[in-house]
């Protein structure tokens, strides 16, 4: 069984996973996380691609991960997601081609330069006959192609490619329980997965993704709030931005007004998410096949900042915890530095059954 390792490739950091499949557990294998040059990776998007092959190269190499076969992710403004309604088609093929018709109502990427893939979420008995609703995925080609010719170039060869909100509800959310499956009672989940400079809003019903949304907003954003309004150099915002989060006890070598002002300056920063989460929220709710939301999970390195899940909860009006990616695994003792990290990875890994191929 040859190993396929999961890359996560982010505007800050490469999160790669490794999981090795037992008889009825799967075991965290390896997982590392390195920065990378700002400015490589942009908004989800590949903006200077040969630099990014070295990064990969490098990572490869300094992680010592086994093989070359990876499992890549994407998630960017050239990806879109829609939910769509169907009449139940029998025929693969009929469905297939049902799929792309629509898609091409319901999606802004010409069809001769969009990659479409689907998924079934729920069967439901509609006015004229039964009917089927599936979540659509398009994307750009181009983008496609070119993450997988960076890829290739670092010396890796991709063998599976997915999006990153449908690896964050794999990693992060517990299969539904047979009995539950399908069930109209069934209420939504939501996941808020907070990176570097992009956040991603996913409602799902067991485990399916029915409504995601990228927000131009990550920690980036945190650090340059406390850069701007305490009149700090960036990397000194960052280490206070870390040191302090949003609430906790005072730190240490840091007078109190100090401490406090950071908190403000954060608190002032992450008010754009709290805006834009509930704004998603309430886009998913004005739709007709949307059910109540029961909690949201927090990820990603920005769910590091301590406190942000209160200030969301409270900002939203609805629970908010801090996921664990590594719940479903045996994973031993991983600092939740790194296992923040590495949710997207994590569910990428967890693509095929047993977690590998
Ligand atoms: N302890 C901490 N407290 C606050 N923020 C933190 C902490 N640790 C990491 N971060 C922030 O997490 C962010 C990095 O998270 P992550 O690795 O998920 O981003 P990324 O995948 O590279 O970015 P993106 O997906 O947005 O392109 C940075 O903004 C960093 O400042
Ligand atoms: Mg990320």
């Amino acid at each position: 069984m040859s190993t396929v390792v999961a890359l996560d490739i982010g505007s800050s950091a490469i999160a790669g996973v490794e999981l090795k499949v037992g008889r009825d557990r799967v075991s965290l294998s390896k997982a590392s996380v390195e920065p990378i040059s700002s400015g490589l990776v942009h908004d989800g998007e590949i903006l200077q691609p040969d630099e990014l092959s070295d990064e990969l190269k490098r990572f490869w190499k300094h992680a010592k991960f086994s093989g070359k076969k990876v499992r890549l992710g994407v998630a960017n403004q050239r990806v879109v997601v829609r939910v769509i309604d169907l009449p139940v088609m029998d025929d693969d093929a009929d469905r297939a081609a049902a799929v792309e018709f629509e898609a091409g109502e319901h999606i802004p990427i010409p069809p001769d330069q969009s990659v479409v893939d689907f998924q079934p979420i729920m069967r439901y008995q509609g006015e004229e006959g039964e009917r089927e609703r599936l979540v659509v995925v398009a994307a750009h080609r181009e983008m496609v192609d070119q993450l997988v010719s960076v890829v290739k170039r670092a010396g890796l060869q991709p063998v599976g490619i997915d999006l990153e909100a449908f690896a964050l509800l794999r990693a992060l959310q517990a299969p539904p329980m047979v009995l539950d499956e399908g069930s109209v009672d069934t209420p939504a989940q939501a996941v808020v997965h907070v990176g570097a400079e992009v956040t991603h809003v996913i409602v799902s019903v067991d485990r399916n993704c029915h409504f995601t949304r990228m927000i131009g907003f990550g920690g980036e954003q945190l650090t340059r709030s406390i850069e701007e309004r305490v009149k700090l150099p960036h990397d000194e915002a960052e280490a206070m931005k870390v040191a302090c989060g949003l609430l906790g006890p005072g730190v240490q070598g840091w007078d109190k007004s100090t401490v406090d002002e950071v908190r403000h300056a954060l608190a002032l920063g992450a008010r754009p998410l709290v805006r834009e989460v509930a704004r998603s929220l309430d886009y998913y709710r004005s739709q007709p096949f949307s059910r109540g939301i029961q909690r949201i999970t927090l990820s990603g390195g920005s769910s590091l900042c301590t406190g942000l899940d209160r200030y969301l909860q409270q900002g939203v009006g609805i629970k908010v915890d801090v996921g664990d990616p590594l719940g479903q695994l045996d994973a031993g003792d991983v600092p939740s530095e790194l296992s923040a990290r590495i949710a997207v990875a994590v569910g990428l890994s967890l693509d095929t059954p047993g977690g590998a191929s």
